[in-house]
């Protein structure tokens, strides 16, 4: 965190760990991780421990996937492509974002990651067409449709910083497309085309059945970071609902202040299949490039394999919420809340 702090200037590092408004949602991501506790149980023989996951049928190191972040290009050289090379390195899948630089083909061509493709809808039904081609000809296993934008947040530390991100341009164009997204378009896609969709950015159980009678393939739990709907629920509050509601019709993703291999248990435990790091994918780039993420995807490995060992499970398979239990946090949530010892230059 200090070196990633310290390797970026005010305008990218405050773009990367900021939300919207009041941060708010930011904070309860945190705040919701923290107020479940973890049950342990003992003298299970966990000498041998498996901390690899399935991903869309291929296996994967840790059940964890870069998450999508627009404008990486300005937090590390190389962006999208950098971040794909860590991901091939440790072994875990990369979702690209449609306004990430160095675009889909260059990315895809960087390394030989498990990938999916993740848009804005900034154009018409062609141009959504358009994009699906060549993430199918790319090697792309499954595309992912942002649905928490429908209007740009106001995110009050890049506007106070007077920071105008480079980015921010290929964002805008188009919006109104997104704004006027509905069902009927998830329709659309499901009827057209063979790729998976992952819907990204539910936040409530009424939309996950929506979502699976839509056949959906996956419903990815998430509040964009905290970064577009102020004052909303912590994801991981919102996951026992939405696993119950779908039932196994679909995958369920999460993602939202996941920065502990303890986290990453806990959503498993709820029944999440993949849990997304947005922010600590960013900071482990910005700290040391490709060989940073790597190294943070090394230590978050060894959280996991510790919290499984000292809960008594060897896999994944044998976790359930019993495991789980809510509790009070124990410190102030923000952003950083998850590394106490943390002082930041
Ligand atoms: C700097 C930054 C840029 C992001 N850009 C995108 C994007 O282009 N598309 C998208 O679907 N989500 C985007 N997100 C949201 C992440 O995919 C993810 O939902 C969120 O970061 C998860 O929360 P976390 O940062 O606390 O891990 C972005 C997040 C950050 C931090």
């Amino acid at each position: 965190m200090a070196a990633a702090r310290g390797n970026l200037p005010p305008g990218p590092w405050s773009y990367l760990i900021g939300g919207a408004e009041t941060e708010t949602t930011v904070k309860r991501n945190r705040q919701a991780l923290d107020s479940i506790a973890l049950r342990p149980r003992v003298l299970r023989d966990v000498s041998r421990i498996d901390s690899s996951s399935m991903f869309l049928g291929k296996k994967t190191r840790l059940p964890v996937m870069l998450a999508p972040i627009g404008g990486l290009e300005s937090i590390v050289d190389g962006g999208g492509a950098a971040a794909a090379r860590a991901a091939a390195q440790f072994g875990v899948p990369q979702m690209l974002s449609s306004v990430c630089q160095p675009g889909l083909e260059q990315t895809a061509a960087a390394a030989d990651t498990v990938r999916v493709f993740q848009l804005y809808v900034r154009g018409d039904d062609a141009w959504v067409d358009d994009f699906v081609r060549r993430a199918k000809d790319n090697g792309f296993r499954a595309f992912c449709l942002t649905v928490d934008v429908a209007h740009y947040s106001r995110r009050e530390r890049d506007i106070v910083g007077r920071f105008v991100k480079p980015w921010r341009a290929r964002a805008v164009e188009g919006a109104g497309f997104q704004a006027g997204l509905s069902w009927d378009h998830v329709k659309r896609f499901k009827d057209k085309h063979d790729l998976p969709l992952i819907i990204k950015g539910i936040a409530t159980t009424e939309d996950a059945e929506i979502a699976v009678q839509h056949g959906v393939d996956v419903v990815y739990v998430s509040n964009h970071g905290g970064r577009q709907l102020d004052h909303g629920l912590g994801s991981i509050s919102v996951l026992p609902e939405v696993i119950t509601t779908v039932a196994g019709r679909a995958e369920v993703w999460v993602d939202g202040g996941f920065m502990r291999g303890s986290d990453v248990v806990k959503a498993i435990a709820l029944g999440a299949k993949t849990v997304g790091i947005g922010r600590l994918c960013g900071l482990g780039l910005a700290a040391g490039g490709p060989a940073g993420l790597v190294r943070t995807l090394e230590l978050l490995e060894e959280e996991v394999r510790v919290c499984l060992g000292l809960l008594g499970v060897t896999s994944y398979a044998e976790l359930t919420p019993a495991h789980l239990a809510p509790a009070l946090p124990a410190n102030p949530p923000d952003t950083f809340s998850a590394f106490p010892l943390l002082t930041l230059p």
